[in-house]
């Protein structure tokens, strides 16, 4: 199966949010991303739930909601209300992350851990067994149109590898830097979900670049 799409929309046209969901949506993405930033985890601040609760009646994509946020226990709650699908949390941004992912799943959500590039997939061991989702960045969190970390390659493969181990069947999500240059080595070390920004929505053809990620992973 293909790798899944989940269109950042941190990159899309904020005046016409709607036409460019519906975009990539019709071009067979089955996730729409959305990056939440605090200015204190990460420097920008970005949008809040009220995004989230916009965007739910004009889609029918999974609502990917990636918390940039320190504490992000303190917004769970509103998250959910506004109709996310899924919501991630940083294991960096806060001393109770089994928690925060128990109260995420309280609310019937999907549950997602996030690490950053410095941060040890062994970590999250502990909580796995939770979740539905690891997104691991293949980035350090903030800004779009960076880099892709070549050596989270490696980190996608371990946390396969603990995956297989454990019986367990959560998807593995990579965010930064993805393109067609990158996403299928990524695919290939395990990968499951793409999150691409910069890549789908900065030049022509949204669409084309999503046929090509597919085509890439088949
Ligand atoms: C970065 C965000 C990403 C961002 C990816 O902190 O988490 O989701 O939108 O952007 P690209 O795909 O341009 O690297
Ligand atoms: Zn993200």
């Amino acid at each position: 199966m293909s790798i899944k799409v989940a269109p950042s929309i941190l990159s899309a046209d904020y005046v016409n949010l709607q036409r460019d969901v519906e975009l990539v949506e019709k071009a067979g993405a089955e996730y729409v991303h959305i990056d939440v930033m605090d200015g204190m985890f990460v420097p920008s601040i970005s949008y809040g739930a009220a995004w989230v609760k916009a965007l739910k009646p004009v889609t029918n994509m999974v609502l990917d909601v990636h918390l940039m946020v320190v504490n992000p226990e303190r917004y769970i709650n509103e998250f959910a209300d506004a109709g996310s699908d899924i919501i991630g949390v940083h294991y960096e941004a806060t001393p109770h992350i089994h928690r925060a992912l128990q109260m995420i799943k309280a609310k019937g959500v999907k549950a997602e851990v996030v690490i950053n590039p410095g941060t040890a997939v062994e970590l999250i061991k502990p909580v796995l067994h939770m979740v539905d989702q690891v997104l691991i960045m293949t980035v350090n969190p903030g800004f779009g149109g960076q880099k892709f970390l070549p050596e989270s390659i490696d980190k996608i493969k371990q946390l396969a590898a603990i995956k297989a181990e454990m019986g367990l069947d959560f998807d593995i999500e990579i965010d930064g830097g993805v393109n067609g240059d990158t996403v299928k080595a990524a695919y290939d070390a395990g990968a499951t979900v793409a999150v691409a920004g910069s890549y789908v929505y900065d030049k022509v053809d949204p669409a084309a670049k999503i046929a090509a990620m597919k085509e890439l992973t088949k």
